[in-house]
């Protein structure tokens, strides 16, 4: 089998223009496999710490050399010589060098980059496909996960911290019905998309787009962005209800404040209950499919009452409410808080503890949706690992932009590979 020779870094840059940590793994067999970590704007407070340099000469402060210093002079000699194959055990001695809870010490971005280099460089040692590869590591921690494809969470408009636009929530999505092939729901996401656009455009709104490919336009009300994806539906092929439907990921913790939450949509700040009801009313109105980070990330009692009135009908999703983290998710699952996550591995900084949340989840009857970030580089890693660990749903932002189309790409990819093998 192949053992890692020599493990490099190097600061690159995200979607955004921030700095992020891109490393090689190289085999004794001189084969190489690279990665790069992507990187929150709305980041949950209990993700696991990237590590910045806070170099204000740099950057802006947003640096990640440390980063990229840690891989090179500690973290990588330190898995020298070790089998590439052996994830868990490579995964086991990072964790064991940082020591923390929360990877604070050389940083979950440093982490992660080596963790996901050597994976791939383990699929190459192995001579398998990346999402085959990474099927087999979940099968070795106990998940079955059959091989599929996602179906995909499309971000039409942009709000929040990620719109330039004026929308308390973040992102407005479309999902395609799961009776549509994986192709076809990329060329409906665009047709709805490029309408979308259309839409805007004539209503006069303006229509950048955001972090992550959404349009970002200003508009009266958050109720007003769901009109325009209704209107916008109804000028292409596809019926809502039938092909298509709508989702939220509200992000509330960016408008949360002591407890209330201050929306455009009504005129006075609204407590955890009347929130609540307007939920429910967004729902019967435009009969959600998802609904993710509905409340603030500690919220425990409200999310557990809003489960329990919608979770039979769409699915509550928790970011951040759960940061991928075994712990919270532990909670989660007791409290009965949710009924699906949204898979980030940055948020935890192993693959290894990547699959194991997912696991967890698993095992309560949760959905699984795999996440991009908002900083996102070209890497296509989260395509391969989404459909690796069986993952329902995956979650890579508007059929548009390049970091975006990289990971849908590279799923049309895997749906003809997977569509020859199973011929
Ligand atoms: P983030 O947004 O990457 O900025 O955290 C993505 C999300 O909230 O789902
Ligand atoms: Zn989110």
């Amino acid at each position: 089998m192949a053992k890692i020779a020599r493990i490099w870094s190097r600061e690159i840059l995200d979607s955004r223009g921030i700095p992020t940590v891109e490393t090689a793994c190289m085999l004794d067999s001189g084969h190489v496999a690279v990665a790069s970590v992507p990187a929150g704007t709305s980041t949950g407070t209990h993700e696991a710490q990237e590590l910045r340099d806070q170099d204000p000469k740099r950057y802006l402060g947003k640096g990640v050399l440390q980063a990229v210093s840690n891989v090179n002079s500690q973290l990588g000699p330190a898995i020298v010589g070790m089998e590439v194959t052996d994830q868990e055990g490579v995964d086991a001695r990072l964790i064991q060098l940082d020591g923390t809870d929360n990877k604070t010490k050389f940083g979950a971005n440093s982490i992660l980059s080596i963790s996901t280099a050597v994976s791939k460089a383990g699929a190459v040692a192995s001579s398998q496909a990346l999402y085959i590869w990474i099927n087999y590591l979940a099968q070795k921690l106990g998940l079955k996960p059959p091989l599929r494809m996602p179906i995909p969470l499309f971000n039409m408009i942009d709000g929040g911290l990620h719109g330039a636009g004026n929308l308390d929530f973040q992102e407005f999505l479309i999902i395609l019905a799961s009776s549509k092939t994986f192709s076809q729901s990329i060329q409906a996401g665009v047709e709805i998309y490029l309408t979308i656009g259309e839409s805007l455009a004539r209503r006069g709104a303006i229509h950048s787009v955001g972090n992550e490919g959404g349009y970002a336009p200003n508009l009266f009300t958050n109720a007003d962005a769901l009109e325009v994806l209704v209107e916008s539906i109804k000028q292409t092929s596809y019926s809502l209800g039938r092909d298509v439907f709508l989702g939220l990921d509200v992000a509330a913790n960016s408008f949360a404040k002591d407890g209330e939450y201050v929306i455009k949509d009504k005129s006075s700040p609204l407590d955890e209950n009347q929130m609540l009801e307007y939920y429910q009313s967004l729902n019967e109105q435009y009969r959600l499919a998802v609904l993710e980070d509905p409340l603030s990330e500690d919220a425990w009692s409200g999310w557990k009452k809003l489960n329990e009135l919608l979770s039979s009908q769409l699915l509550i999703v928790g970011d951040d409410l759960l940061a991928t983290s075994p712990k919270r998710v532990e909670k989660a699952i007791a409290e009965k808080s949710c009924n699906s996550i949204l898979v980030k591995p940055n948020q935890i900084g192993t693959i290894t503890e990547t699959i194991k949340v997912i696991k967890m989840a698993r095992d309560a009857g949760w959905k699984i949706i795999v996440s991009h970030r908002s900083g996102e580089t070209n890497d296509h890693f989260i395509a391969d690992f989404a459909v690796g660990v069986g993952a329902e749903y995956c979650k890579f932002g508007a059929p548009a932009r390049g970091e975006r189309v990289a990971k849908y790409n590279r799923l049309s990819a895997i749906e003809l590979e997977l569509s020859r093998l199973r011929r």
